[in-house]
């Protein structure tokens, strides 16, 4: 299950149309070039989630299941806000969905009610400007890519 959450990304339950692959593998393009030589790609996200990629502070966010599963919106949005807020303050920040395939532990370790779900995770710290994949930065989708006007 764990394997199958992270090579999917979490919670997909098929494999991604390909459109959605080919954002995947622009995403690896650009950040490739800049990865320690000889890292695969999947290790270099796999590794670096599970460890907020070494950032002081991580933000575990959960939701009490006493709400329904479209509450997931509030959440995704009230994230969306937090991470605006953080880089207003010069922050930098990675929402990090992969851990939720560790849920129990994370929820044994912080001592977190087994009434809450563990939805995401976000690292939150200052980026390092010397970092060589600070350097990598993925480029936008064209609008009429992704909405369709009627
Ligand atoms: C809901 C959500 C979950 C994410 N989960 C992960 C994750 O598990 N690991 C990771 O490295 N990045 C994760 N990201 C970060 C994305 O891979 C990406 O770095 C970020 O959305 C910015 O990408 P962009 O500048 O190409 O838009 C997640 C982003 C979102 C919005």
């Amino acid at each position: 299950m764990r394997e199958r959450n992270i090579s999917c990304g979490p919670g997909a339950v098929r494999p991604l149309q390909e459109h959605f692959m080919d954002r995947q593998r622009k995403l690896m393009d650009c950040i490739l070039p800049h990865l320690e030589h000889g890292t695969p790609f999947q290790d270099f996200i796999n590794e670096g989630s599970c460890n907020f990629y070494g950032a002081p502070v991580a933000i575990i966010v959960t939701i009490d299941q006493a709400f329904s599963k479209s509450r997931l919106v509030d959440v995704g949005i009230a994230v969306g806000y937090m991470v605006l807020a953080a880089h207003n303050m010069g922050l930098g920040t990675c929402p990090i969905g992969l851990i939720s395939a560790f849920d129990e532990e994370i929820r044994e370790m912080l001592n977190i009610s087994q009434e809450k779900d563990v939805v995401m995770g976000v690292a939150v710290g200052y980026p390092d400007p010397d970092s060589p994949i600070n350097l990598a930065s993925s480029d936008r989708a064209p609008l009429q890519e992704v909405v369709r006007f009627y």
